[in-house]
């Protein structure tokens, strides 16, 4: 039996191997708990899991956890656990939970996907510290991934927790009364409370600890440690894997398989630690976290276990770490040599040993012999972590693609013994560990010796150490997956000389080097959100949160219809593939199953064999060499003579950048579900286009459009990725659905989603362009290459895809580039050129569009005094000047954005029911968390004057908004204001004639009740599609300005942006809550896209490599910016815009690339104390490595 929020479940029947997320969402039908990644990398799916502690029974743990990774067989070792979901905290429903309430209240949900994760791993914290700081707040989230949000106001409402009277930390819309009423947790009003767990959930002691036997496989749960060694004898010749956290899987996914199964768990003995005079003993039963919290509990005992907890809390996030032990980690090490283990850097470097005992014997070893170790039919014991001598010293580091829940590019642990003569300081011996090099590379062992005996104060010491550091690393240099050996070899001697200098004294180092010592700190952040609002228009304007066992295999010929998913008059794009396979992860069958779990091991025995084989072109360079173009790339856009102005120009420079792909990490994954009806089908599409998806599957069953109903009541995000993507999923569960006419539900994982759909098309700009001494541009010829994918679909589709801001995001930058370009060329400060370049009220546009609004010249000298730019880059030359190794920059950049409204139509539905006045609503478009439904209400209860919870926003649907278009290009919310503003005018005018025979002041509900009664039609329709302006010009333009800083550290490549302020005009916002979400939300995605996602092919065959969390890195919670100031334009009406508004959602991310010349600009820094401060451009993404070469780094540089 399992209990799960108060209940019991019997689970006999079940396979013990199922995980508990799935157990959850398919037995239990819990589905608050979300899942994506299955890998422990998102988040979405934590749980807070609680069982009484093996060795002090009256103490109960409870831990936060990826419900995703954890088998529910796993459960029946934890004596009287119980699994708490969001379910028991909260809902609609019965009421919110107050970090649900939180959340909500602070505007930190979007498309709400991440939230329960987010919650619930907040439920957590608070469950074991009711009083965290505002550091432990920020530093729980490193396991959970948001992708809307931009995680500022997920903080804030979290902070909002601790008891503090710091509002700068605790975010600026804090209710002090509020926070002050419930900092402790609500228990879940189920039937039983949480404390009480029946005792019938405890494993039987001291009998069998067989628990399942099935399909040749065997589960066991012993509670002794005899017993388990006589099960590994008796298993000896089998396949035995023990069962711990079992969160290895989720980076060896294909471990296995296995015949039998120990869960380890229940043996109280394997989970004692002990402080005796050699060091802390710590049985294999502790995870990461509890091992964490000995070390630092037994910190004063030695100096070095403060830096194994710190090394060991950048082991992957909080829920792996609480489930996950250190003993899995090392035997992950011992399988898998090129694993780069910290756990194992962390205790060679400490000196530890590792006891491995079997029935017969106990061993001990250093962690290195260890590897070497036959383990068939041994247990990891126990670890013993010395104390450090007084004359010792240690320290190690982690560098790593992203500043949390990130393997390691290079991880280094050193330990040296020193003796003071005269003034010298001898090395009486030295440890030097490293990961990441090579799967054998351990120990630097020739720069060991060499430094035996050496005086450290002695440059010729640290030269001579370096050079034969230098001989001896040899990284490997065939897995595209690691950073370039270049990196890491850079990165192996500048953690060294980090090291080295840290031994020295103050005086002996010079004053410029020290910088090299410390790491990037990075403070809890903070930011301020301004903007106005107009209480008369309330609800508009308001700033308010949201309202918001069959198994077959089918294949192309299985289709009735046609085999496309993009109708006519798209270029057909395969289902399934009939044959030809055009790029590695084209769908090529549909596996159906009773589970998804049994679905994805079917995938799993599928074998292709593919014939006639084509070299792929996977990169844009190979495309460019082989000529492979479409046909007609459109005609270009010529403006003027540029030729001759360039000619003509006293300056010109030529130049070339790139900016590379971004996968959209919606959270949720493409899904679809699909149900035969009598009349045709009802689906629920998670697509951002329901009018496509319909004439799709229309055209793939071969049956009328009227017969298919599709809805969406939400997207779990999207970003472009659910306008034609989607309707490849929900033609494959139309199709499946159809042929063995049942419901079906089709859900991509994260691997097949991202191998399968398309990115954020990658380009390579090519320029020339004349200018005058002074930075004024006279004339600019840009060459663009975009990477189409393998489908000409209007940009669109095939391999690259639609993604928000495809094609302004980039074409901003590449101006930004040359602009700095011109700036560097000329010896110009890149802010004063850009000024001079910029638009001035009344100016003609290149493709001709008058701009009589223009305010961007305004809102550039408003921003740059505003956030003290001219003092703050005095500051910066001062620092650089005083630090080599670390460095600051500071970018500006400003953005026009048009936004155009003629290619989107929307019909919109307004209902008022006569029984009691309620206001029913249905729109065209798709709310996916940019607050459309919220938007769209407050516009409504504005129009008709009643109360926003009087309005209900029904799912969009194609019988009630048929004809409507994709959700997109941010104007998506406005258009559907504008459609409810319109219906709600034709039904005042309808109502007025009745309404002027009442008294004044008659409530709503009466005057409905009266104008039925006068029979009045309640109802209004009214289809939005605005013409086009005159010259095909944009309806309005968007303006903002954007300054970032930001630190980076020379000799690792690592950053981090410390400062950034935005000023945007949104118009007259309807919804400043909402908007300052979406720009924030908006930014952070950006900057991602130039600093941190990075998309790996394999050359040979165009497969994407890092298809998961393990190699993908979206940004994080520790992303964002320090520092993240927003302020919406204030008194700044749209008089194109509806209610005076600007759309919110794209024009901010077009300005993230301001993180990226911020960065560039320290790099200058860096250059120039190299003596190379020319021009190179910078391309996206700009990740650590490229950071760091770009820096010139030469160990021949670094002395003392
Ligand atoms: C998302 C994610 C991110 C990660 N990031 C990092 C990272 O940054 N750095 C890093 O170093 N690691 C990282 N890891 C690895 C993580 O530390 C390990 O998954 C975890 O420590 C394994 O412990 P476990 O208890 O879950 O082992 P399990 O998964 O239960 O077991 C793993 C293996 O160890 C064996 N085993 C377990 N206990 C014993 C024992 N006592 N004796 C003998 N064999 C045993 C099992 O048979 C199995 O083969 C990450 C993992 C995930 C999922
Ligand atoms: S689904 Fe569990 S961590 Fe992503
Ligand atoms: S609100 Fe966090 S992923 Fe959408």
């Amino acid at each position: 039996m399992i209990r799960v929020n108060g209940v019991l479940h019997d689970v006999k029947n079940e396979d013990p191997l199922m995980s508990l997320a799935e157990y959850l969402r398919s037995v239990l039908h819990l589905c608050g708990t979300k899942t994506m990644c299955h890998e422990g990398g998102c988040g979405c799916c934590v749980v807070v899991l609680e069982y009484d502690n093996p060795t002090k029974p009256e103490k109960r743990i409870i831990k936060s956890m990826n419900s995703c990774l954890f088998p529910i067989g796993s459960l029946l070792s934890l004596k009287n656990h119980q699994v708490v979901t969001i379910e028991a905290l909260g809902s609609m429903k019965k009421g919110l939970h107050p970090i649900q309430q939180r959340l909500a209240d602070y505007n930190g949900s979007q498309c709400g996907f991440c939230s329960p994760g987010f919650v619930m791993q907040m439920f957590g914290l608070l469950k074991n510290k009711p009083s965290p700081s505002f550091q432990d707040v920020e530093d729980n989230f490193d396991g959970n991934v948001c992708r809307c949000t931009g995680y500022r106001s997920i903080l804030d409402a979290m902070k909002s927790f601790v008891k503090s009277t710091d509002t700068k930390l605790r975010g600026s819309f804090i209710d002090i009364e509020d926070m002050m009423s419930c900092p402790k947790i609500r228990r879940p009003s189920t039937r039983s409370s949480l404390g009480e767990i029946a005792s019938s959930t405890s494993p039987a002691e001291g009998t069998t600890s067989m628990l399942f036997s099935k399909d040749g496989l065997k589960w066991y749960q012993p509670t002794e440690l005899t017993q388990l060694y006589l099960l590994m004898q008796e298993h000896s010749s089998e396949a035995v894997k023990l069962v711990h956290g079992d969160t290895a899987k989720g980076v060896y996914k294909k471990d296995g398989p296995y015949q039998v199964l120990i869960d380890v768990k229940g043996i109280p003995d394997l989970y004692k630690v002990t402080m005796g005079p050699n060091g802390l003993k710590v049985f294999s039963n502790v995870t990461l976290s509890s091992l964490i919290g000995y070390l630092k509990q037994y910190s004063d005992q030695s100096l070095s276990y403060n830096v194994i907890a710190r090394h060991l809390l950048k082991v992957a996030n909080g829920p792996v770490r609480n489930a996950g032990g250190w003993a899995g980690n090392l035997m992950m090490k011992w399988k898998h040599h090129e694993f780069v283990s910290d756990v194992f850097v962390a205790f060679e470097v400490a000196g530890a040993k590792l006891t491995v005992g079997d029935i017969t014997e106990l061993n001990t070893y250093t962690p290195v012999q260890f590897l070497d170790v036959n383990m068939n039919g041994k247990v990891l014991l126990c670890v013993e972590i010395p104390k450090l001598a007084e004359s010792e010293r240690m320290n190690s580091y982690k560098i790593m693609p992203r500043m949390q829940n990130a393997h390691t590019y290079v991880s280094a642990g050193f330990r040296v013994q020193l003796k003071a003569l005269d003034k010298k300081q001898l090395v009486e011996s030295i440890s030097m560990v490293y990961t990441g090099i090579n799967e054998t590379f351990i120990h630097a062992v020739a720069t060991e010796k060499y430094l035996q005996g050496k005086d450290i104060t002695a440059n010729a010491t640290l030269q001579g150490a370096l050079t034969t550091l230098d001989k001896e690393i040899i990284p490997d240099e065939d897995n595209p997956l690691l950073a370039s050996a270049e990196y890491r070899k850079s990165l192996a001697l500048g953690l060294f000389y980090k090291f080295f200098l840290s031994l020295l004294s103050e005086g002996v180092v010079s004053p410029c080097n020290r910088s090299a010592t410390c790491s990037l700190e990075r403070p809890v952040s903070t930011g301020e959100q301004t903007f106005s609002s107009k209480p008369e228009e309330y609800p508009l304007t308001k700033p308010m949160p949201k309202l918001s066992a069959y198994k077959q295999v089918l294949k192309a010929s299985d289709i009735p219809g046609c085999n496309t998913f993009m109708p006519p008059p798209y270029e057909a794009e395969e289902i399934l593939s009939s044959g030809p396979v055009l790029y590695a992860g084209q769908p090529i069958a549909l596996c159906i199953a009773d589970s998804q779990h049994h679905a994805l091991e079917m995938v799993e025995v599928v074998k292709v064999t593919y014939q006639d084989q084509q070299p792929p072109i996977v990169t844009l360079d190979e495309a460019i060499e082989k000529k492979s173009f479409y046909p007609s790339p459109g005609k270009g856009l010529l403006v003027g003579h540029p030729e001759d102005a360039i000619s003509e120009s006293p300056c010109k420079i030529e130049g070339e950048v790139r900016a590379g792909e971004q996968y959209h990490f919606h959270m949720e994954t493409q899904i679809c579900r699909c149900m035969p009806t009598e009349d045709g089908l009802d689906v629920q599409a998670a697509s951002q286009w329901l009018d496509l998806a319909q004439q799709a599957i229309a055209c793939a069953i071969g049956i009328p459009a009227t017969d298919i109903n599709i809805s969406a009541k939400r997207l779990g995000g999207a970003y472009g990725g659910k306008a034609t993507r989607a309707s490849l999923v929900a033609c494959g569960a139309a199709v499946a659905a159809t042929v063995l006419c049942r419901p079906v539900r089709c859900i991509m994982d994260l691997s097949t989603n991202m191998k399968a759909v398309g990115k954020r098309h990658s380009y390579i700009f090519k320029y020339k362009v004349g200018f005058n001494e002074d930075g004024k541009l006279n004339g600019i010829i840009i060459t663009y290459y975009a990477d189409n994918g393998c489908s000409p679909n209007d940009n669109e589709v095939g391999e690259s895809l639609v993604f928000s801001d495809n094609g302004s995001l980039p074409n901003i930058f590449v101006i930004e580039t040359i602009l700095e370009h011109v700036a560097k060329f000329l010896n110009l400060d890149p802010i004063a050129v850009k000024q001079k370049n910029l638009y001035v009220q009344g100016d003609i546009t290149p493709l001709g569009f008058n701009l009589p609004y223009c305010s961007i010249r305004d809102l550039y000298s408003i921003q740059l005094e505003k956030v003290d730019v001219a003092g703050r880059l005095q500051a910066i030359k001062k620092f650089n000047a005083d630090n080599r190794w670390k460095k600051k920059g500071l970018a500006v950049v400003p953005l026009k954005y048009g936004l155009y409204w003629s290619e989107s139509y929307y019909l919109c539905t307004v209902s008022i029911f006569a029984s009691d006045g309620s206001v029913m609503i249905s729109q065209g478009g798709i709310e996916s968390g940019q607050g459309l439904d919220t938007k769209v209400a407050q516009v409504c209860a504005y129009a008709l004057g009643i109360p926003v919870n009087s309005i209900s926003i029904k799912p969009t649907t194609t019988i009630s908004s048929p004809n409507s278009g994709p959700t997109g290009g941010s104007m998506t919310s406005e258009l559907n204001c504008l459609g409810v503003k319109n219906c709600c005018e034709i039904l005042k005018k309808r109502m007025d004639p009745v309404k002027d025979t009442l008294p004044p002041g008659t409530p709503w509900k009466d005057l409905v009740a009266a104008c039925f009664k006068a029979k009045v039609n309640l109802t209004a329709q009214y289809w939005v599609w605005p013409d086009a302006q005159p010259k095909r010009a944009p309806q309005y333009n968007s303006y903002g300005v954007t300054v970032a800083e930001a630190d980076l550290d020379v000799l690792t490549g690592e950053n981090q942006i410390s400062q950034v302020d935005i000023l945007f005009d949104c118009g007259e916002s309807m919804n400043p809550d909402i908007d300052i979400g979406q720009v924030e939300g908006a930014f952070v995605m950006g900057m991602g896209y130039w600093l941190l996602e990075k998309m790996i092919y394999d050359p040979k065959t165009g497969e994407v490599l890092n298809a998961g969390t393990w190699d993908y890195k979206p940004p994080f919670s520790k992303s964002i910016p320090i520092n993240f100031n927003i302020e919406l334009l204030k008194n700044a009406p749209n008089p194109m815009g509806v209610l005076r508004s600007k759309a919110s959602g794209e024009p901010p991310q077009c300005m993230s690339c301001a993180t990226l010349f911020a960065v560039k600009h320290a790099i200058e820094a860096a250059r120039q104390d190299v003596g190379k401060d020319t021009y190179f451009p910078l391309s996206g993404p700009a990740t650590v490595d490229v950071i760091q070469s770009s820096c010139l780094v030469d160990y021949k540089h670094f002395s003392i």
